[in-house]
């Protein structure tokens, strides 16, 4: 069954030209047909330098907005169109003028897990793996920043000359990994190193041996020559990892998962490859003013 899956997708694939983007937490069988993994940095490269006409997008929706606004003349499909990240939903465009407003001198660094009208109100997108980089580069002393207040604790650490004005965002996925998780996986694991995503909480990351997104988690396991691995973000990572890596051992974290992320099957990404729907919808204008804070990352 899912080997006629895969061959129709294929086919449909090169009739449309079509290329497949996965995200590191997507489904095992969608990152198997994807034709690039990565982690949101690594997707929106992808994205800009495909030649591909169609882009389906494996992912989330602020993935493949971003995706869209790098690339207004191109089809960007989502497969399955509810499959949005709820922490992009925590800071909205209305009450982000507001907070502009109360700190005139402050710039806005955007988290790419935001909608693309938060987007059009920032200086300047961040990912995971580019944060601190990007706020140490911004000019004024104060930033706003939105919605992962997680991971601006985690880029203030780094980066004290800033005065960070954080948004009450958090990812439930990443917020909900507890010290007991690790500690009882170190507790079994103990010549195991402990990776862990930024958008764990602080105490999360102060057990951490490192913090990486997770395209860095991956670099660093292939490049380490440490043999085992506690892999503190989302589940679904923990399938390229062994993949790409045969000869580690990876542990994940069981309760960690993200059910936006796993709504993606080889039946949708089939029907999004014939109707060539859901497509992704943005006005011209937010895609415009949108366009600048993603390309000043890109440029960063
Ligand atoms: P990465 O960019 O590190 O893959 O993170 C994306 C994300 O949604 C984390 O939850
Ligand atoms: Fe959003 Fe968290 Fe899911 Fe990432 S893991 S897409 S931040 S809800």
């Amino acid at each position: 069954m899912q080997k006629s899956f895969q061959r129709k997708i294929q086919e449909l694939q090169k009739k449309q030209h079509a290329v497949i983007l996965a995200h590191n937490y997507q489904n095992p069988e969608i990152q198997d047909i994807a034709d690039f993994i990565g982690d949101s940095l690594d997707l929106s490269l992808k994205a800009i330098k495909t030649d591909a006409n169609v882009i389906i997008f494996c992912g989330v929706d602020f993935m493949a907005e971003s995706a869209k606004i790098l690339n207004p003349e191109k089809t960007v499909i989502l497969p399955d169109k509810t499959a949005n990240c709820p922490m992009a939903g925590m800071v909205d465009a209305e009450s982000l003028g507001w907070l502009k407003k109360e700190h005139p001198d402050a710039e806005v660094v955007a988290y790419i897990n935001t909608t693309a009208d938060v987007k059009a109100l920032a200086d300047i997108c961040c990912t995971s793996a580019n944060g601190v980089k990007i706020v140490k580069s911004r000019t004024a002393k104060k930033i706003i920043f939105v919605p992962d207040r997680n991971l601006g604790l985690y880029i203030q650490k780094q980066v004290p000359e800033k005065e960070m004005i954080l948004w009450p965002g958090v990812c439930r996925t990443h917020h909900d990994i507890q010290k007991e998780d690790l500690l009882a996986l170190q507790k079994e694991h103990p010549s195991a190193e402990i990776l862990v995503h930024p958008e764990c909480q602080p105490e999360i990351i102060d057990l951490a041996d490192f913090v990486f997104s997770t395209n860095g988690m991956v670099t660093h396991a292939k490049e380490s020559s440490k043999k085992e691995f506690i892999i503190g973000t989302e589940k679904g990572l923990c399938y390229r990892l062994e993949k790409e890596i045969p000869e580690k051992k990876f542990y994940p974290i069981p309760s960690a998962v993200c059910p936006n992320m796993k709504k993606t099957t080889l039946e949708k990404v089939l029907k999004s490859l014939e109707t060539l729907e859901p497509k992704i919808h943005l006005s011209e204008e937010i895609m415009q003013k949108a366009h600048l804070p993603l390309q000043r990352m890109m440029e960063t």
